[in-house]
């Protein structure tokens, strides 16, 4: 195991059956652009559910830098924006941490503002690419004064002082580019266009939308969709209720598959059909999930998801559903590995530049605790032991990502052997509660650190 003075180790034994109500904390997406559009649009915004995970929170920080006013009172985060185009030129650099989402939407939204930003983050967000969002931003005119080799952290931006629309082709199937260059247009004159051949999660389109941004959607014959915005538009604050999210849903949801006996539900799931891809996988692979109670909530459709330990079976996952269930690969394959027979994931490329190399620290974990996988250049396949007979008993590398370490822990509490993982640190980014949560359905992790907490 890889030691460093910072890790908390943990570990996951097989659980009794998993039982009880619970909420996930709000949308990790929904939550980033709630701040910022909160922090751009002229007067109050007044958000509920908001996600206060260290990722968001920095959001927050990054918009009080640039003028906004930013505070809780009881549970409601309360926004007061400074108005579409009068950000203000932050004093310091931009900490982002581990946030991808949260660096690249900013360095969208300030690009093209004539003052200069420098970005900074972990070692995990220093080792992302850039270019996919600064290559568009050059188009409009802003400057990457500084940048690490491949357009990586720590990052100087000088936007111009006339930034000029684009029509931009997003040539990667990304919510976070196609965001940041919306973003980027709405400080610009004229009409920005993002052509979306494939698409993505669309909070953005809708959010801003609501905030009152002049904006249409068509989709081309070839199911390209192409979002037009008006630049320079007002934006007016909102009333903002943010729904659970579906990413963090999926870790109590496979361990209740996955743990004999279980019985949970998961009240108040955003359903977004851009989020729902590892729903309807598992259910293909046999999942007892019921969807029950939906409703509309926030400008989005919810519900609460029931779910029942069930025997699961090996499918071929349709490559074109990645988008849809892009940060769910590392608990599926987790569910994978439980499965009757082999599961196919295709179409993963996107997945070597999360927070890790997601595809490669997943086959390294799953082979470490005894499952039979292959990994390739944009697929894996796992061959499933339905009773988790001899899997375990090893150690995962979670290299600074979330997503591997929650996913891990779940696979420990079905395997017949413990699972180890070498830090649990970096699930405060996303969901800090996730320990808690779990041991209120029943399945309890060990911390092996000393002063746990
Ligand atoms: C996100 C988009 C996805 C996703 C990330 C959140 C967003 O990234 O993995 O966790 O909020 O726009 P990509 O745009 O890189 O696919």
């Amino acid at each position: 195991m890889t030691t460093h003075p910072q890790f908390r180790p943990a570990l996951a034994r097989r659980s009794s059956a998993l039982s009880g109500k619970v909420r996930v904390p709000g949308d990790k997406s929904i939550s980033h652009r709630a701040l910022m559009f909160g922090g751009l649009a002229a007067g109050e915004t007044r958000i509920t559910g908001l996600l206060e995970g260290e990722d968001v929170l920095r959001t927050g920080e990054a918009m009080k830098a640039m003028g906004a006013l930013v505070a809780r009172e009881d549970n409601t985060w309360i926004i007061k924006g400074t108005g579409n185009g009068c950000l203000l030129e932050p004093d310091a650099p931009f900490d982002f941490g581990n946030a991808g989402t949260g660096s690249r939407l900013t360095m969208g939204l300030v690009g093209t503002y004539d003052m200069t930003t420098r970005f900074i983050g972990d070692a995990s967000l220093s080792k992302r690419p850039m270019a996919r969002v600064l290559d568009p931003l050059r188009q409009m005119g802003t400057q990457v004064l500084a940048a690490q080799a491949g357009d990586r952290l720590p990052i100087t931006l000088r936007g111009p002082r006339h930034a000029a629309p684009i029509s931009y082709r997003v040539p990667v199937p990304s919510a976070q580019v196609k965001s940041a260059v919306l973003l980027a247009g709405l400080n610009v004159p004229g009409v920005t266009t993002v052509i979306e051949p494939v698409m993505t999660r669309d909070h953005t389109e809708k959010m801003l939308a609501g905030f009152g941004a002049r904006l249409d959607i068509e989709t081309d014959g070839e199911g390209a969709r192409h979002i037009r915005l008006e630049g320079q538009g007002r934006l007016s604050g909102q009333e903002i209720t943010i729904p659970g999210d579906p990413s963090s849903a999926a870790f109590p949801l496979v361990a209740a598959l996955l743990v004999p006996g279980s019985d949970i539900t998961i009240e108040n799931v955003l359903m977004n059909p851009t989020r729902t891809g590892l729903v309807l996988t598992l259910q293909e692979m046999g999942a007892d999930i019921e969807i029950g109670n939906r409703r509309a909530s926030g400008g989005e459709e919810v519900a609460d998801l029931r779910v029942r330990s069930s025997e699961l079976k090996g499918i071929a996952v349709p490559a074109e559903r990645a988008p849809f269930m892009i940060d769910e690969y590392p608990v599926l394959a987790v569910a994978a590995a439980f499965a009757e027979g082999e599961t196919l994931m295709q179409g993963l490329e996107e997945l070597r530049v999360k927070e890790s190399d997601r595809l490669s620290a997943v086959a390294a974990g799953l082979k470490a605790n005894g499952a039979d996988c292959t990994e390739g250049e944009d697929f894996l396949s796992v061959r499933g032991r339905p009773d988790g007979k001899d899997l375990g008993g090893g150690t995962v590398e979670t290299h600074l990502d979330h997503r591997i370490a929650m996913a891990f822990l779940v696979m420990g509490l079905a395997s017949e052997k413990a699972v180890t993982i070498d830090d649990r640190s970096m699930i405060a980014t996303s969901f800090p509660e996730f320990m808690g949560l779990m041991a209120e359905l029943g399945a309890t992790f060990e911390p092996l650190d000393e002063n746990a907490a």
